[in-house]
């Protein structure tokens, strides 16, 4: 079977990893997601912004993927097409074994002056000492050609994404049998059309999220189980019947 897995933060909740809609501790108590994920709070307040994604890059590195990125990575070993199509910016699918992986919102363990997009090795992203745990206030390195600051390589509100991963993506969900989303609250667009698209196609979605999103009424099936529950759950029903998606969402 064709298979497109869409994930977001919350495959990695269990990894440890907190989602973006989770509140907010420490430091960044008083901001949401979405206020310091953009280039005017960058600008505003630069150590602030870094410091957040330094942390978040620090638990990123210090985690390791979880049973559903195993379980995600395994269907194409079970002899199915996969792509993965994440919104996440850690590389928990890749260190679980996933090979075809589109980050249609960057990467946090890299980073780029924001003048010229000078990249430099090691990554500052990842320099010595880590933050604290809860994270702390850091100025962002300048850069040495142009002066100006280094930022994360990481998709901002307000920015595009990627146009290759996103045309891959595109062509990809339009292509398979069965489209798995899985761990995200379908909130933020593009990436939430791509089920839209399949749902029109008349593919089958699956939704697992052990919350209900705006998609899971929308989508064929709503299994409403954590993201190593709910993968173990799938790959048992492709073993049964790995050529009928109705099936396998049916049970
Ligand atoms: P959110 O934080 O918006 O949503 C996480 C989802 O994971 C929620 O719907 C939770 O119910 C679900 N969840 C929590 N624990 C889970 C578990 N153990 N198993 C399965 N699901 C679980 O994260 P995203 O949807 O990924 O964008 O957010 C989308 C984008 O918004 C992110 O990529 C980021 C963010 O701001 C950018 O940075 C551009």
């Amino acid at each position: 079977m064709r298979l497109v897995v869409l994930s977001g933060a919350g495959i990695s909740a269990e990894s440890g990893i907190p989602t973006f809609r989770d509140a907010l501790t420490g430091l960044w108590a008083h901001f949401d997601a979405e206020r310091l994920a953009t280039e005017d709070a960058f600008r505003a307040d630069p150590a602030l912004v870094w410091g957040w994604y330094r942390w978040r890059a620090s638990m990123v590195a210090a985690a390791a993927p979880n049973a559903a990125h195993l379980d995600v990575a395994a269907l194409a070993g079970d002899g199915h097409a996969l792509t993965v199509v994440t919104q996440n910016v850690d590389d928990l699918h890749e260190r679980g074994g996933a090979r075809d992986v589109l980050h249609l919102h960057g990467r946090l363990l890299a980073s780029r002056c924001i003048g010229c997009g000078a990249r430099i090795t090691p990554d500052p992203i990842l320099a010595a000492p880590s933050p604290p745990d809860g994270g702390t206030r850091e100025t962002p390195p300048a850069c040495a050609a142009c002066g100006a600051a280094f930022r994360p390589d990481v998709v901002w509100f307000g920015e595009s994404l990627p146009a290759d991963a996103w045309d891959a993506a595109e062509a990809a969900v339009d292509a398979c049998d069965l489209l798995v989303v899985i761990g995200t609250s379908s909130l933020v667009w593009p990436a939430a059309g791509l089920p839209e698209r399949a749902l029109r196609a008349g593919t089958p979605v699956l939704d697992i999220n052990p919350q209900a999103t705006p998609l899971s009424s929308r989508a064929t099936a709503h299994w409403s189980l954590t993201a190593t529950v709910g993968m173990a759950q799938l790959r048992a029903r492709l073993q049964k019947t790995p050529d009928d998606p109705r099936r396998v969402l049916a049970g």
